[in-house]
């Protein structure tokens, strides 16, 4: 036996030094530096419901919970149980030509969760490939039903929608941009909707009526015959939880369906359980989109997996065209994977089992009272959210203390995180922000716990800048 394999073999033993190495020379991380060497990251070596445990036996309440997906908590037994009997039964299938159980059943249960007539299921790896699915499939939608010029996408300034060459073009947070190639040809942004920017004075009824005339002068500057799909989040979520003013997205739909546009609701974070509900679009904004799509809370994090949900009309409308040869011709390796599929069941089994979107609701005015208080901080511009997640924004300094605005708009997500974390917490820091969606478990102790910590991090990090 080699070294290395006896040392991976033997992966408890290693000292957690090598691991940081190890880390620092060969694992590239989302969104970072070409050199991080990252002295004092946290190696996460196990975790137990709203807690992360570090190598050093350090305890920290899960503020992102995980990357806005451990609705379950961690250290779940009979999900790992599930995952392990499904692994040993049937680890793999191929989808194109099989199916299984898992995924037939996983199926026909977002069928019955999913609103209107969303009904049919295209299984992805994660929330990137179900959004670049749903794009594809708007293009193809259109083209088969013979309007193949609709080949454009409507989304929204400072969207996060993934990771592909496809579901990046429609991403537009500006300080992300620019590093990568995407296609902005294909896509019109709409401005930010974020009612924070209203100008003083003006109501919430006036600031919707400003953007969803933004839509409308967009498809009308575009042609509506050109534009195959409008992609929005209900709530922004790495954009900055960014809620919009009531009515909006159901008037766009609207719009949208007068104009022959699909509607893609992207509820990779709002879906299962967030805002207290399977699903946002209908229960918690009133409208019912084309297609939805769903990853990250779909199975915990416990293994990963996406879906594109897609409306019956759709669907009869290309079944109409009565081509025989008519096919989706996008797939992957693991759509349907049977493992992730047994993984999904059993988390909506939990989430339903423990009445968890009940849950969500009676905490909800606890949790969204407890971070709108963080608004007395006179460094906090603004603290929203909806549901069980949140988001403070960092002032920027009065004028005329230019490297203090500057540091205020750099590091107040940086700071605040480091001083939660050394007290127990982890945050996502946002530049300016800092974002926070625990696990669904949290008790309402847990949450004054976590908030305690925000605020004194918050008035530290005040001492400090302002
Ligand atoms: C709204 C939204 N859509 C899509 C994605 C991409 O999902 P994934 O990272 O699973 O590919 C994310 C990820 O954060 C997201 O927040």
């Amino acid at each position: 036996m080699s070294r290395q394999t006896s040392a991976i073999g033997a992966r408890d033993a290693i000292p957690i030094d090598i691991i940081r190495e190890w880390d620092n020379q060969h694992f590239l991380h989302p969104w970072e530096m070409m050199s991080p060497n990252d002295p004092n990251r946290v190696i996460v070596a196990r975790g137990e419901g709203i807690h992360l445990i570090d190598a050093h036996g350090r305890r920290f309440i899960d503020g992102p919970g995980g990357m806005w997906n451990v609705q379950i908590g961690y250290g779940r037994e009979e999900m790992g149980a599930a995952i392990a009997e499904q692994a040993v039964r049937l680890a793999y299938n191929s989808p194109w030509a099989f199916s299984s159980e898992p995924s037939a059943h996983l199926a026909r249960k977002l069928a019955e969760l999913a609103p209107g007539d969303l009904n049919t299921v295209f299984f992805t790896t994660g929330g990137s490939s179900a959004v670049d699915s749903a794009l594809r499939f708007a293009q193809f939608y259109h083209k088969q039903c013979g309007e193949p010029e609709r080949k454009r996408f409507l989304a929204r300034d400072k969207a996060y929608h993934g990771s592909t060459y496809l579901s990046a073009s429609v991403s537009a947070k500006e300080r992300d941009g620019s590093m990568l190639d995407i296609d902005r040809q294909l896509v019109r942004l709409l401005p930010n909707i974020n009612p924070y920017l209203r100008p003083a004075g003006m109501s919430l009824e006036a600031w919707c009526d400003i953007k969803v005339a933004d839509l409308e002068t967009a498809i009308a500057e575009e042609g509506a015959d050109t534009l195959a799909a409008y992609i929005s989040e209900p709530v922004m979520a790495s954009g900055g939880v960014i809620v919009p003013p009531p009515g909006y997205h159901r008037r766009c739909r609207e719009i949208c369906r007068a104009n022959g546009i699909l509607y893609i609701a992207d509820e990779v974070v709002t879906a299962f359980g967030r805002l207290g509900h399977w699903f946002a679009s209908q229960d918690v904004f009133d409208f019912v989109p084309d297609i939805i799509t769903s990853a990250k809370g779909l199975t915990s994090g416990y293994q990963p997996l996406g879906a594109a949900i897609i409306s019956d009309r759709l669907i009869e409308d290309l079944v109409r065209k009565d081509n025989a040869n008519l096919s989706f011709k996008n797939g992957y390796t693991y759509s349907g994977h049977p493992v992730c599929c047994a993984a999904a069941l059993k988390n909506i089994e939990i989430i339903e089992r423990e009445g968890l979107l009940e849950h969500v609701r009676e905490l909800t005015p606890h949790f969204q009272e407890r971070l709108r208080d963080l608004m007395r901080h006179e460094i906090v511009a603004d603290a929203r959210g909806m549901g069980l997640v949140g988001c403070v924004e960092g002032r920027p300094a009065p004028e005329g203390r230019e490297k203090e605005r500057l540091a205020a708009d750099s590091e107040f997500g940086r700071r605040v995180d480091r001083k939660c974390e050394a007290m127990g917490l982890l945050v996502r820091p946002l530049i300016n922000m800092c974002v926070f969606s625990p696990p669904l478990i949290i008790t309402r102790d847990e949450i004054d716990q976590m908030f305690d910590i925000l605020d004194r991090a918050i008035s530290e990090v005040e001492g400090e800048m302002m």
